[in-house]
């Protein structure tokens, strides 16, 4: 039977106890953890690529992106509470859904944390390249963007770029610190995420006050946008849902946390909250301030909110802005890879990835060699690809993992209703179906060619891995049932 293999939860709970990582993280540092990972390249970079597809409705698109998160952090924080082991959507899955599930989520996960350690590698590598032309220190045009991505020449020509050499180094630095510590990487990751509060805070009290009602006109140039063509308001809540991803990177944590029914409620919603009102905030502010009508100036930036400023006459500012973003955007790619590597430590502790991904460093305490695998294939993505096409795949994965998560949470209300839920998401009925229906709206929205086109390559090849090798080599294939 293909659907068979369901992991009970409470094998799943004895296992983490078995072959552990050291709880030492608390409430504060999840909500860092999660505000780490989530502002990012979403509000410092996509934000132009929202305003290119749906103008001033890009407002529209952060209230849906965020709408559509904050549904599934209610779910998230129910089910991470009830289980509070290492592989979040991944392990939720296999409780509830089986193997089969299981895996695809995984497998879908790989594309989130991964593909998108690699987007933002890329977007901040676009402001360090930046910093480095306007100091004379720039490198050779060819190694500022990969080969799929464009550079614009001296002449004002578009060429085709060699290699992000910069994208690549940053990546394989964070995947050294990781190696080194989680303990010590939370804390770095706290200070950077102060960095970032005070950039955006700092953009908000700059801009707001010149809000001018006219840039908002035509709001909705694009229109709502239509399923599939990847454009108009829904289109923009699509790739800008990337700003709002990371949350979840909280629940990954949950094996390493401290009386995590407790603690990782706090963390997953804290987070979102507050980085939604930031962007709320940021949005209107660069709307009001610069216009953002699709084809003009801001939807043209690379740099948008350094953008917004010096066209108000901040040029010091923007500059400190640039400089946030390349102080602070690297904490951002720690969290997706540490949550990728705990996602395949765990499927590797199941028998469904190789056994060394959960090989434990005897000084460190750390999945050294699953971290270091990882880190150099995020790495060469980040080489490779420009990072709207790089955050849009990792947004399909992510939608699929969420989907799938909404689902398991709704199936574990009805089959296991007495099993303790220290966190009860409230109204479950219109959470869970609200969160299904609004996490499949935007998959549609992200646009056939070529993104919803390359996950389903990706989920194929995820499949005949699964019958070709982890099959056969799952745990619970040997009868090691608990
Ligand atoms: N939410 C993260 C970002 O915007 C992934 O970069």
């Amino acid at each position: 039977m293909l659907f068979d293999r369901i992991k009970p939860l409470d094998q799943i709970l004895a296992a983490a106890e078995k072959k552990g990582l050291k709880r030492q993280l608390g409430a504060f540092d999840l909500t860092m953890l999660g505000i780490g990972a989530i502002i990012g390249t979403g509000i410092f970079v996509l934000t132009a690529v929202a305003a290119n597809k749906a103008g001033p409705g890009m407002m529209y698109s952060f209230v849906i992106a965020g709408v559509v998160c904050a549904l599934t952090a209610l779910i998230y924080a129910e089910i991470a509470a009830m289980v509070p082991v290492a592989g979040s959507a991944y392990t939720y899955s296999y409780a509830v859904l089986g193997e089969l599930i299981a895996w695809m989520v995984g497998w879908a996960l790989i594309l989130e944390y991964a593909i998108a350690a690699s987007a933002v590698a890329v977007g901040w590598s676009g402001y360090a390249n930046g910093f480095l032309r306007d100091h004379g220190m720039g490198l050779p045009l060819a190694l500022t963007a990969g080969p799929k991505d464009t550079i614009t020449l001296a002449d004002g020509t578009i060429a085709s770029g060699g290699f992000n050499l910069i994208a690549c180094m940053i990546a394989l630095l964070i995947t050294g610190l990781l190696v080194l510590g989680t303990s010590k990487s939370a804390k770095f990751t706290a200070a950077l995420v102060l960095v970032k509060i005070v950039a955006l805070t700092a953009f908000i009290a700059v801009a707001f006050p010149a809000v001018n009602g006219a840039n908002f006109e035509p709001m909705l140039p694009n229109g709502w946008g239509t399923p599939l063509s990847g454009t108009g308001v829904l289109g923009a809540a699509a790739s800008i849902f990337f700003a709002y991803v990371g949350f979840d990177a909280v629940s990954t944590a949950s094996e390493e946390t401290q009386n995590p029914n407790r603690n990782i409620p706090i963390g997953l919603i804290g987070s979102l909250a507050i980085c939604t009102v930031f962007y709320l905030l940021v949005s209107y502010a660069a709307i009001g301030t610069a216009g953002a009508q699709p084809g003009g100036a801001l939807s043209q930036s690379k740099e948008p909110l350094a953008f917004v400023l010096k066209n108000l006459g901040w040029p010091k500012l923007g500059d400190a802005v640039g400089w946030a973003a390349i102080i602070a955007l690297p904490s951002v790619i720690l969290m997706m890879i540490y949550g990728q590597t705990r996602i395949l430590f765990t499927m590797s502790r199941d028998g469904l990835m190789p056994k060394m991904f959960s090989d434990v460093h005897p000084r460190f305490f750390t999945p050294h060699k699953v971290t270091i695998v990882t880190g150099v294939a995020v790495a060469l993505f980040a080489a490779m690809f420009p990072v709207d096409a790089l955050a849009d795949i990792s947004n399909a994965g992510t939608l699929f993992a969420f989907f799938m998560v909404a689902v398991g949470v709704m199936v574990l209300r009805v089959t296991q209703p007495n099993r303790p839920r220290p966190f009860r998401s409230p109204l479950i009925w219109i959470v869970g179906p609200g969160a299904v229906v609004g996490c499949a709206v935007l998959f549609m929205s992200l646009g056939w060619n070529p993104t919803i086109k390359y996950f389903l390559i990706w989920a194929a090849i995820g499949l005949v891995v699964y019958f070709g090798y982890a099959r056969s080599r799952s745990v619970l294939a040997h009868g090691e049932r608990a």
